[in-house]
This record gives C-alpha cells, sequence and structure tokens, in this order.
C-alpha cells in the first residue's frame, strides 16, 4: 500500500490512474478533502477496482491521518493535497495557510509517529515523498539561467510561500528526526483532467464556448511547462531511485511565453475544432489587467533527475498539448461535470 493525498485533484488523479494502469501494481489509499478542486470524476474508471480505496478527508485532521497509517500500513506516502492556484492565493491566502503549511505539518507528524514505530526493515523503505512547486525559487530575469536545486528561495506569492514554508517543514524533519523525505519542486502541468481555471484547460474551454480568451499583462510571461505524465513519471521514479533528503527539480525543457501557449492552442483548435464563422480563435484573444506580483519568468534545469535517476520527459510541447486539446474534446461529460456554481462564482470574481 501506498498512500496518497490530494489524489482527486488535477496531478493526484493522474498520478492514481497512471499507478493502477499497471495490473501489478500496489495498492493506493487515497485521501482528499474534495475541494473546489477535487473530483471523483476523475477516478470514475476506478469504481470497481479494490486496489484504490478512497478517503474523504483533510490532511489537517490529525486523527483520521493517524487511523489511516495504522489501518494500511503503507510503505510510503506521497503528498500531492494542497491549495494550488496562484490567483486564488491572492483573493484568500487563509486556505493555503491552512493546507499547505499547517496541513503539511500534521502530516509529517503523523508520519513520523507512524515510522517510529514500524520495524527496523520497514523503518529503512519508507519514504514521505512531498510534491511541490517551481514557483518557490522567485521569478527569472530573461537571460538568468534556470533554476537549479541550489536556487534560494524567493517565493512571491501567497501560494509560493505557502508551497516554499512547506518544503522547509519537509527538509527539517529530514535533519532534525532524520525522518525520511525526498522533495520534488516542479515547473507547470498540463494535460487530461485539468481544472479549467488554470491557463491552458481555461484558453481551450472558452475558445470552444465563444469567450474571451485572456491574457494577463503583456502575455510575455514564461513558464516551463510539463506533461502530466512525465510528472507523474518522474515522481514515480524519485519514490523509488531518489536519495533520502535530497531535492529534484522537474520540468519539461519547455519554456514557452503565455502568449505562445494561448496562439498554439488556437491553431491546433482551428484544425480540429473550426469555429462556425470560418474566423480563427486568436480573435478570442483579450488583454486583461494583470496578476499582482506576478513572476516574470520560470525556467527548471532537470539535469540532476536525469544524471542521477536517468528520468527525462518523454513529451514534447507541440505533442503534449496536441494530446490535451483531443481529451477535452473527446471529454465533454467530465468537463460539464466540473463547470459546477463554485467555479462559475470564481470567473465573475476574477475577470469581472
Ligand atoms: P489541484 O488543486 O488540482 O488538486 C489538489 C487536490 O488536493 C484536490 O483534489 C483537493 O481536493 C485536495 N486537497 C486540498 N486541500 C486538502 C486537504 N486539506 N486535505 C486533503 N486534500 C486536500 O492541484 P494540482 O495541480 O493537482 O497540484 C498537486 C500538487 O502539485 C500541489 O501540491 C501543487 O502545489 C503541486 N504542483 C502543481 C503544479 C501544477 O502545474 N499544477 C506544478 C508543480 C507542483
Ligand atoms: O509553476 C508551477 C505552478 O504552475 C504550480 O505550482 C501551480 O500550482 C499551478 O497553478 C501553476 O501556476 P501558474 O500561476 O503558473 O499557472 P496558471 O495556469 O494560473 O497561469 C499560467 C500563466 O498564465 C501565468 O503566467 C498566468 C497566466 N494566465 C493565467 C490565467 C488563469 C493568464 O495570462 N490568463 C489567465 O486567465
Amino acid at each position: 500500500m501506498i498512500l496518497i493525498t490530494g489524489g482527486a485533484g488535477f496531478i493526484g488523479g493522474n498520478f492514481v490512474l497512471d499507478w493502477l494502469a499497471d495490473s501489478g501494481a500496489e495498492g493506493i489509499v487515497n485521501l482528499d478533502k474534495l475541494t473546489y478542486a477535487g473530483n471523483l470524476a476523475t477516478l470514475e474508471s476506478l469504481k470497481d477496482d479494490s486496489r484504490h480505496i478512497f478517503v474523504h478527508g483533510d490532511i489537517g485532521d490529525k486523527e483520521l491521518v493517524a487511523k489511516l497509517l495504522a489501518k494500511h500500513q503503507p510503505r510510503a506516502i506521497v503528498n500531492f493535497a494542497a491549495e494550488s492556484h496562484v490567483d486564488r492565493s491572492i483573493h484568500g491566502p487563509a486556505e493555503f495557510i491552512t493546507t499547505n503549511i499547517v496541513g503539511t505539518f500534521n502530516l509529517l507528524e503523523c508520519a513520523r509517529e507512524y515510522w517510529n514505530g514500524l520495524d527496523e526493515s520497514a523503518k529503512k523503505a519508507f519514504r514521505f515523498h512531498h510534491v511541490s512547486t517551481d514557483e518557490v525559487y522567485g521569478s527569472l530575469s530573461a537571460t538568468d539561467p534556470a533554476f537549479t536545486e541550489a536556487n534560494s528561495y524567493e517565493p512571491n506569492s501567497p501560494y509560493s510561500a505557502s508551497k516554499a514554508a512547506s518544503d522547509h517543514l519537509v527538509r527539517a524533519w529530514f535533519h532534525t528526526y532524520g525522518f525520511p523525505v525526498v522533495t520534488t519542486n516542479c515547473s507547470n502541468n498540463y494535460g487530461p483532467y485539468h481544472f479549467p481555471e488554470k491557463l491552458i484547460p481555461l484558453v481551450i474551454l472558452n475558445a470552444l464556448n465563444g469567450k474571451p480568451l485572456p491574457i494577463y499583462g503583456d502575455g510575455q510571461q514564461i513558464r516551463d511547462w510539463l506533461y502530466v505524465g512525465d510528472h507523474c513519471s518522474a515522481i514515480r521514479e524519485v519514490l523509488a531511485k531518489g536519495a533520502l533528503g535530497e531535492t529534484y527539480n522537474i520540468g519539461g525543457w519547455n519554456e514557452k511565453a503565455n502568449i505562445d501557449v494561448v496562439k498554439t492552442i488556437c491553431t491546433i483548435l482551428d484544425e480540429l475544432m473550426p469555429r462556425a464563422d470560418g474566423k480563427a480563435y486568436v480573435e478570442q484573444i483579450t488583454y486583461v489587467k494583470d496578476r499582482p506580483g506576478h513572476d516574470r519568468r520560470y525556467a527548471i534545469d532537470a539535469s540532476k533527475v536525469e544524471r542521477e535517476l536517468g528520468w527525462r520527459p518523454a513529451e514534447t510541447f507541440d505533442t503534449g498539448i496536441r494530446k490535451t486539446v483531443r481529451w477535452y474534446l473527446d471529454n465533454p461529460a467530465w468537463i460539464e461535470g466540473v463547470v459546477s456554481g463554485s467555479y462559475r462564482d470564481w470567473l465573475s470574481k476574477q475577470y469581472n
């Protein structure tokens, strides 16, 4: 057994599906609070799979986490659970502090107590894998080298500050208690089951619905895009072979300006689902007010994980984005389920 937190979200959900696609894989206990970002429809195909045990609950719930660990005796924990949306953290940072910092603290403490009670061989084999972000390193100029694991932490948003704090806790639990942790800091993910308030799914769905494609500021901010399946394979590698107490940067070697990402999506849609009026989707692009404190550029140097663990992404941006657009076109039922009341409330708060 392994215990996953946040496994009904975008990356956690993909991780659970990929993991259990292997018929010989160990079972998963999946602890998720089902916030607006958690969606059990993503895990629909597992409803009759006894290897997947879903538990609705909070990583901050000490009693529940302790009970789950005692009952299922996992050999590892992978912590995906977080509040993950930068814009939401600007409107309301409190939940980010509660889940990302206090929640991670609770998980670490419960896991440490459980680990202390294991026999020597189980203790040695145990891993706590913390899933984090490149945003903890702050913002790069156009000419700065990409982030390595040696970059200092300079988080700029309530979201990235809360993730940075959680990374520090994980690091301290290793140094102080010898608790067996690994941390991965990953760049922007995209792919199936992505909640449509983040740039790529938002643009695909707005384009298809004839709505504006909102570009913050001048659209020249750069992100380093990684297909979600590649992030999941990197986590599996690090979980299996990563050195204790180490951090690994995970990225796609795919730096793109936001405006170019949006134009690429428009071009693919022009081909796969042309507009009824024959016009191009780029006509829907609209420049809107910039994000406060918007980081200009992120770029990941993922050479350590390649050198030490042999991991490299399988998808290029061109192959991954095409798969992603195709997936959204082919899965209207999932999208319909996600476009709930709370999501509509968010859109009017953010863009009006
Ligand atoms: P997401 O917002 O799609 O999913 C988060 C999941 O965590 C949801 O299912 C939610 O219900 C659950 N959750 C939230 N609070 C919880 C709590 N207190 N207890 C239990 N479950 C809770 O996020 P995501 O994009 O899948 O990101 C997953 C992790 O990866 C996060 O830690 C994020 O910081 C990190 N990350 C994300 C990206 C990205 O591009 N999306 C990149 C790098 C790192
Ligand atoms: O870098 C990793 C991070 O990537 C993760 O840690 C976060 O959890 C994840 O949400 C993501 O953060 P970003 O803020 O980079 O992602 P988002 O999709 O919100 O925005 C991507 C870029 O697009 C960013 O520069 C802001 C811009 N943007 C976003 C939206 C939603 C727009 O221009 N218009 C928009 O409407």
